[in-house]
């Protein structure tokens, strides 16, 4: 391996320090968009220290036609995806990650040469290639696979495959025994073995995750990613890749553990919950036909207008219809008649963490008006109106109750404590989890029918009219 350069030493302490500070600003909603900016720049400037820091390197055309197709494909696509369909692009931008860094482990195998077996190869070195190859691997058809799960490819359901229960782990039997064998006795043939594997392992890993949960795994999956980059950085012998890689593994864990947290269940059966489901788990069918109480514009305007606290709720729904900078207008209106307005942010309202925040965020909603979960909680019983805009896991009783329903456990905003409840939204389908909500059909509540944006834009002409 070549020495590294005392310049490009320093430059690696330099953009080790700007992970950590992107890292840093990507805390909190204020900060996130400066902390994206200090990321990317450190990711350019250690990319581009490689071309001056190698001497002679090698492929070079290729190597740029390789990049100049990587910024074509992700830059426009970065730009055009819509803040709904961001899950979907970090699990494909993270499968793709992790197949990178599985690529350059095989490659770096097959250039020391399977030849080589035994004692001159550094079996530290070779451990850290067969890991990086396996949840490379893992990661990279998983995260294809909830992809294609969060596009609607394919169901979005847990899918248990016939025997999945003896199959899954016999693969991944195979995976740690073949992992084994091959530091000991290093051969191609038993890399190709290993590889094609763990690329089945990822996909039976994650077939049997459905509907909430999958976000979870994403994060779970990008966890993995860091690993595998850490443990190419040590093949390659790039400190840099090493603390980026460990920066991802953490913050990935961290995160997978509080989401699943805050669905108030534990990351085993997220995981493996549809292998113990019974049949017919959280199917709450039936209750399509009940009656509800539907309203008009000038009903829901009435009864805010009038209203001495008013709590909104803002779910998905509201990031679907880009009804953030309508929602605050309503907000402010009511404020200047006097209303007391708040709203009530469930930690995994919306498709990802802190995405009710950023969506508030954008629109200016000022952050004293935004209200955590444990913290609104107890003032829903004072509510006069509580306003669900687009949102509906997050406020289904059944997640209290309804011990086979998949939301089960999780803590929920106690929107049907208030004295009115309102709900925005287009027809009685259910939300991401795909339970009915009995909320619905409670005789305090009124449904206005429609996309969130249009029915705001309707209640706030109708309150001006007040
Ligand atoms: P959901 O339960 O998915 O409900 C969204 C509601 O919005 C639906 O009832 C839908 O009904 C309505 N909607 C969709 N488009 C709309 C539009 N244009 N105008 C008006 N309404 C619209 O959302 P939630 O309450 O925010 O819950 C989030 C779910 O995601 C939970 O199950 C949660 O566990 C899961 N999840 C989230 C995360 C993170 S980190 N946020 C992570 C893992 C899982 P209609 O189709 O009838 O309009």
């Amino acid at each position: 391996m070549e020495a590294v350069p005392t310049w490009a030493r320093l430059l690696e302490i330099v953009t080790a320090v700007g992970f950590i500070l992107a890292l840093k600003g990507l805390s909190a909603p204020r900060t996130a968009r400066n902390g994206n900016l200090i990321g990317a720049l450190a990711a350019t400037v250690a990319t581009a220290a490689i071309f001056f820091q190698i001497e002679g390197l090698k492929n070079l055309p290729l190597i740029l036609v390789a990049i100049a197709i990587g910024v074509g494909v992700g830059w426009p696509a970065a730009k055009r995806v819509q803040m709904t369909q961001m899950p979907q692009m970090v699990a494909l931008f993270n499968g793709v990650g992790g197949g990178a860094a599985a690529l350059v482990s095989v490659i770096e195998f097959l250039n020391v040469g399977a030849g080589a077996a035994g004692a001159s190869i550094d079996k530290i070195a070779l451990g850290a290639t067969v890991f990086t190859v396996v949840v490379g691997s893992i990661s990279f058809t998983g995260s294809i696979l909830t992809f294609m799960k969060l596009q609607e490819l394919m169901t979005s359901r847990p899918v248990v495959i016939p025997l999945g229960k003896i199959i899954t782990p016999l693969v991944a039997l195979g995976v740690i025994a073949s992992a084994f064998m091959l530091v000991a006795a290093p051969t191609n043939a038993l890399l190709f073995g290993l590889l094609v594997l763990s690329l089945i392992l990822g996909v039976l890993f994650v077939l049997p995750v459905g509907g909430a949960d999958v976000p979870i795994v994403i994060s779970l999956l990008n966890a993995f990613t860091g690993l595998s980059v850490a443990a190419s950085g040590y093949v390659l012998g790039n400190v840099l890749l090493i603390v980026a890689g460990t920066l991802v593994g953490a913050s990935g864990t961290l995160l997978t553990q509080m989401m699943a947290q805050a669905m108030g269940r534990p990351i085993t059966n997220t995981l493996f919950g549809a292998f113990t489901a019974k049949k017919g788990d959280g199917a709450a069918g039936g209750a399509e036909d009940r009656p509800v109480k539907s309203g008009g514009p000038q009903d829901i305007a009435i009864m805010l207008g009038y209203a001495r606290k008013v709590i909104f709720v803002p779910g998905y729904g509201l990031a679907v219809a880009q009804a953030q900078s309508t929602l605050r207008e309503l907000a402010d209106l009511l404020i200047a008649r006097g209303v007391e307005v708040d709203y009530a942010i469930h930690p995994v309202a919306g498709r990802m963490p802190g995405h009710m925040n950023v969506l508030l965020a954008e629109a200016q909603v000022p952050y004293e008006q935004l209200k955590e979960m444990d913290e609104i909680n107890p003032e829903f019983p004072m509510a006069d109106v509580a306003l669900v805009v687009g949102a509906n896991d997050v406020v289904n009783p059944a997640a209290r109750s309804d011990k086979s329903a998949p939301i089960y456990g999780m803590p929920i905003l106690d929107v049907d404590q208030a004295q009115q409840v309102v709900f925005l939204k287009r027809s009685m389908r259910p939300g991401f989890a795909g339970i009915e909500n009995e909320l619905l059909f409670d005789p305090k509540t009124t449904l206005l029918f429609g996309d969130a944006k249009e029915s705001l834009t309707k209640v706030v002409a109708a309150l001006k009219s007040l």
